[in-house]
């Protein structure tokens, strides 16, 4: 057996406009009226329902015997028109974070987690010149309302993400295909962090324990022996998985680029270095890069799944290997406690989703054996839930949901991660 710290946390992860459904001014919402923008025409109007039905959310984790949750508190809801608060929104959020640390589960909060009110999206997003000042304010609204709840703040959700989603790739709001917008989002989005943490700091000091949720990827070339591809899966690696967490750790992001930022705040890149309490890692899978003259938009990167490697219902690489690799190296990188913030399988039958959890967390046991500090693991996810542009399908939840009756129904998967979380203690898997 495996064995992990006392104070580890063994949590689950959600995010608002996936499973809270009825927020209608965000942007999302809009998008996803747009026609061909989400599989099947599938919205997030509903979602899970978890707006209405967060008690029997709640109870199921403590039945379940899960001792920690992420969740996003959504713009939009709280602040529907600018400078405009919605109390009665923050008070439902300040219920859903007392209900859990009287389940004995220790809430972590995202303020940012891809969605926006729609009239900032209609002001620029990302890329409106008073971003970082917007989130900041969001982020002291929060913090007034919910800091004497909560200890573990996350301020923006996968930035990298965002930047590539939204600004080059084109497939989310506002679905632009420009690189140097991509750039420019990828700028915001770390001063927008920055003002958020400092605000959380200087509301909560020590009290308040704040990071971002990093997506991170493996990237490996896909025939070693070319340089092309070498030279791809460094590009990747560095362009999309290190810049903005480097920029974090180290207070550098795109080398020379970092110096034409002008920002009427004042704010500069090196102004990023140092604002984390704990680096968040969310991980998913690995890709093989290879040097591709069609894939321009992309900067000739051409990723895909190795031959043969055992996929989720995504096609994403089930890889565990490369959550110790991760954790191990942005432990070391950024000297800091490491929570793993995302990590999950879409997988309807339920059949891969217990090794993929046992794999996972035994390469955390491993690593943590080595001295290295994950101080958590949240699996994502608690339930079933809106997958952005892929709309309903995929299934990642532990608790499937049938979304005709809002039935939750525990897949076996949960209740193994439950036993594990209860005895501490993961019996690896001999493959
Ligand atoms: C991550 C997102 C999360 C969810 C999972 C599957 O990139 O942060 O909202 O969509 O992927």
């Amino acid at each position: 057996m495996l064995r992990f710290p006392a104070t580890f946390l063994f949590g689950t992860a959600t995010a608002a406009t996936q499973i809270e459904g009825g927020c209608t001014a965000s942007d999302w919402f809009a998008f996803a009226k747009q026609p061909g923008r989400i599989k099947h025409g599938d919205r997030p109007d509903t979602a899970c329902d978890g707006w209405i039905r967060w008690p029997e959310d709640v109870a199921l984790q403590r039945t379940l015997g899960f001792g920690a949750y992420r969740l996003s508190v959504e713009w939009a809801r709280i602040e529907p028109r600018p400078g405009e608060i919605d109390r009665a929104a923050l008070e439902t959020y300040r219920r859903m974070l007392g209900a859990l640390r009287d389940a004995g589960i220790e809430p972590m909060v995202t303020l940012h987690h891809f969605t926006l009110p729609l009239w900032l999206a209609e002001r620029g997003g990302v890329l409106a010149d008073a971003f970082a000042e917007r989130l900041g304010r969001f982020a002291r609204v929060a913090v007034d309302s919910l800091g004497d709840l909560c200890r573990l703040w996350i301020t923006i959700n996968e930035p990298n993400v965002l930047a590539a989603h939204a600004y080059s790739l084109g497939v989310w709001p506002p679905a632009e295909k420009s690189l140097l917008r991509a750039l420019r989002a990828h700028y915001s989005l770390l001063e927008a962090h920055v003002a958020a943490y400092r605000v959380l700091k200087e509301a909560r000091g020590d009290q308040a324990l704040v990071g971002v949720a990093h997506h991170l990827r493996i990237a490996e070339p896909e025939r070693a022996g070319r340089r092309g591809d070498r030279a791809a899966a460094r590009a990747f690696a560095y362009v999309f998985n290190d810049a903005f967490a480097a920029a974090t750790c180290e207070g550098r992001m795109y080398g020379a680029l970092d110096s034409a930022v002008r920002s009427a705040s004042g704010f500069r890149v090196a102004d990023a270095r140092g604002t984390q309490d704990f680096f968040g890692v969310n991980y998913y899978s690995r890709d093989v890069v290879r040097l591709s003259l069609r894939h321009a938009a992309e900067l000739f990167i051409a990723r895909a799944v190795p031959a043969g490697a055992e996929v989720s219902d995504l096609g994403w690489e089930v890889y565990p290997q490369g959550l110790g690799l991760l954790v191990r190296r942005w432990a070391d990188r950024s000297g800091l406690p490491v929570y793993v913030t995302e990590n999950g399988i879409a997988d309807a039958t339920d059949s891969k989703r217990g090794p993929f959890i046992v794999r996972h967390l035994s390469e955390l046991a491993r690593a943590i054996a080595d001295g290295v500090p994950v101080r958590g693991y949240f699996h994502w996810s608690l339930l079933d839930n809106f997958e952005w542009a892929e709309g309903y399908w995929p299934r990642f939840g532990l608790v499937e949901v049938d979304y005709a009756t809002q039935e939750r129904r525990p897949r076996d998967s949960a209740r193994l991660y439950g036993r594990i979380a209860r005895e501490r203690a993961v019996e690896p898997l001999s493959s």
